[in-house]
């Protein structure tokens, strides 16, 4: 099969490479779609390499047809159109998903679509409701509300009934995740959103907080959280330390949740896709709940993709498309 390769000097290359290969627990998927998400960007460092046992090649998620399956996988026949959620491997024209990581593509879904579900939607999914414990009416603060995260957790807390407010890197930016269900949002380069979120959270202050950003802006995240606030910390972006006094923590009852979902065990996440099926591929099909996509190349152009997610000017996912 063709995969996309770095090489030495960080240069993506569409090249031949081992053909994947299903365990009995796995299918075998002939992809035709895979996405970009910025975890990828920190692999193609060296700085995120994958769990153990997980494809040395880039990409978390894919959409296509399955061509085999494991002798212990009863879910799914050949040619089935699915996608999937992968510990890494999406990057190629052959791709291994263990049985409960698999999802049937949403109808009226195209592969490119379907591609950029998985990822995305698993982790707003786990971190909103799983982790925080989010509850219909609560306010929640969204941070990289254009993100690919972003854009899926905008849709679910407006879908689910929690109003959201966001940070993004531009006033367009905003209008968008206006547009998507956010009630508010603050251009993160003008100066601290604190005052803004603020006016959003009221007298009870902000219940829930997914956040992918870090040291940068915990300070802020804890005056923000109300009485028995959850803040989920998903990303870095902006720095793995900050000091911060434990006293407002305690008096508040705050919790800090860290949270990855690449290294869970595959039951976990398996329980994070079936909760999507059953709760949020209905409102795809629907129409409430949509892929936003900003971009599709071909997979052999897969350094100008990623240039695209790394100039940050993107809102929702980049899609690579596989021949
Ligand atoms: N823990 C997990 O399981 C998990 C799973 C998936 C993703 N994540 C994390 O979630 C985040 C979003 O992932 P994604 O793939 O959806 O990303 P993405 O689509 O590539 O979007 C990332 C966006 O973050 C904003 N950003 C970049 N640097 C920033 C900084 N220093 N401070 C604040 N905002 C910054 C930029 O938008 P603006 O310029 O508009 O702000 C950028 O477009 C990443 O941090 C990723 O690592 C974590």
């Amino acid at each position: 099969m063709k995969a996309v390769v770095v090489d030495e000097d960080n240069g993506l290359h569409w090249q031949d490479f081992e053909t994947a290969v299903a365990n009995p627990d796995e299918v075998l998927i002939k992809v035709h779609a895979t996405a970009i998400n910025r975890a990828d960007l920190m692999q193609r460092q060296g700085f995120y390499p994958p769990p153990p046992g997980a494809s040395q090649i880039m990409g978390l998620e894919c959409a296509g047809e399955i061509v085999a399956i494991g002798g212990n996988c009863s879910r799914f026949a050949v040619g089935d159109r699915v996608c999937a959620l992968l510990a890494g491997g999406g990057y190629a024209q052959y791709a291994t998903a263990h049985e409960g990581s698999v999802l049937p593509i949403p109808g009226g879904l195209s592969f490119a679509e379907a591609a950029s579900l998985p990822e995305v939607f698993a982790t707003a999914w786990l971190n909103l409701f799983i982790e925080a414990g989010l509850q219909p009416g609560e306010k929640v603060i969204l941070h990289a509300g254009a993100s690919g995260v972003g854009t899926a957790a905008i849709q679910l807390c407006k879908s689910f009934g929690s109003p959201s407010f966001i940070t993004a890197g531009s006033d367009d930016k905003i209008d968008s995740c206006i547009q998507l269900g956010a009630e508010a949002g603050f251009n993160r380069h003008q100066s601290s959103f604190l005052d803004k979120a603020k006016e959003f959270g009221g007298e009870s202050g902000i219940d829930v907080i997914l956040d992918p950003v870090g040291g940068a802006y915990l300070k802020d995240n804890l005056k923000l959280l109300g009485l028995n606030g959850r803040l989920v910390m998903i990303g870095l972006m902006g720095g793995s330390r900050e000091e911060i006094d434990l006293a407002a923590l305690m008096m508040k009852r705050i919790r800090v949740i860290g949270s990855t979902l690449r290294t869970r065990p595959v039951e976990e996440k398996a329980k994070v896709m079936s909760q999507l099926y059953e709760r949020v591929w209905p409102k795809i099909e629907a129409g409430e709940i949509s892929a936003t996509i900003d971009a599709t190349f071909p997979i052999e152009k897969a350094d100008e993709a990623h240039e695209l997610v790394t100039s940050d000017a993107t809102l929702g996912k980049v899609v690579m498309s596989v021949i």
